[in-house]
């Protein structure tokens, strides 16, 4: 397939761009929107070398339970997670345009040998929970600190990728932990990966490996990034103009910037309560929004 390149004649919500593919698919994503799919069907659909920058956090392994079908997550084995993970990730290599960057938001997960309480096998991406202990790894015993980002690393550098930098986002005020017998956890990764040796980019000369920033606070989404991580990543990877994509979007931290920062955006996520809560946020972008559904309550975008 030819290079393409996204026309946007109208923006704000309101696409009308031409689609030069060949075979003028109108399924494929549009240009500032929101869509609710798995990610990796969601980007098949996207025409090859078509993006600027990937900004994004996968599901973590074994954290969170997103309470979705298909959710990525909680496989049995880290092996597994990164495979998943690898297939996504190809298409987003794909998508990519050669001169792009890519990078991946991910944390680390302690093995809970056999007493972690996840879902069976049945359940697993149902959103169930059976109640029933759940061997996480049996390989790697209890307490063990799993090596996740590590292993994703180099999962995606098997796959084709350029692995660039080992970013530390330094947590200020890290989540508190009862632990007595190791160090309290107050870092994540933010894994940044090219696609060719040469690229775009736009890295401030005091910009270092190591980045201290706030968590946010955004109720129901305990996996949302904060925003100044995002438009470090936008600013060091997605010319002005350029499109910025998400297909784990959670509650749209990357669109939201990635509009404020004068970029476009395509963001995906599986959990339809998100995408709707972001597609009104993405409206009323300065509004703060409080959407409850009993289970799940957002309020997006209150840092504005
Ligand atoms: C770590 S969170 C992303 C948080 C986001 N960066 C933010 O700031 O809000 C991961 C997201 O992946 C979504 N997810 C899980 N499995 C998925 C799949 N197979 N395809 C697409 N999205 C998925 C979850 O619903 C969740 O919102």
């Amino acid at each position: 397939m030819l290079p393409y390149t996204y026309h946007v004649i109208i923006t704000d919500l309101c696409y009308t761009g031409s689609l030069n593919m060949q075979g003028d698919d109108m399924t494929q994503p549009q240009l500032d929107t929101i869509e609710c799919n798995d990610a990796k069907e969601y980007l098949v659909r996207i025409p090859d070398n078509s993006v600027h920058c990937i900004v994004t956090s996968p599901p973590y392994f074994n954290l969170r339970d997103y309470g979705v079908a298909g959710q990525i997550g909680l496989e049995q084995t880290p092996d597994r997670y990164v495979d998943k993970l690898a297939l996504v990730f190809s298409e987003a290599l794909r998508v990519l345009r050669p001169d792009g960057l890519c990078f991946v938001n991910i944390g680390d997960t302690y093995g809970r040998g056999t007493r972690g309480k996840y879902v069976n096998d049945s359940l697993r991406g149902t959103g169930g929970h059976s109640g029933i202990d759940y061997p996480v790894s049996p390989v790697l015993p209890n307490k063990q600190l799993l090596g996740i980002p590590w292993r994703l690393a180099l999962g995606l550098q098997a796959s084709g990728w350029i692995l660039r930098s080992d970013i530390i986002w330094h947590k200020s005020v890290p989540r508190p932990e009862r632990v007595k017998d190791r160090c309290t956890v107050d870092h994540e990764y933010v894994l940044m990966f090219s696609k060719s040796e040469h690229y775009w980019s736009d890295v401030p000369h005091s910009l270092r490996t190591v980045w201290q920033l706030d968590t946010v606070s955004t109720k129901g989404h305990s996996a949302a990034y904060p925003p100044e991580l995002v438009e470090r990543c936008i600013k060091m990877g997605c010319p002005e103009g350029g499109t910025v994509l998400d297909m784990f979007a959670g509650t749209g931290t990357t669109g939201k910037v990635a509009r404020d920062l004068g970029r476009h955006y395509l963001l995906n996520d599986l959990n339809p309560d998100y995408v709707h809560l972001v597609r009104v946020g993405l409206q009323a972008p300065y509004i703060p929004l409080v959407y409850d559904t009993g289970e799940i309550q957002l309020n997006l975008f209150e840092a504005g």
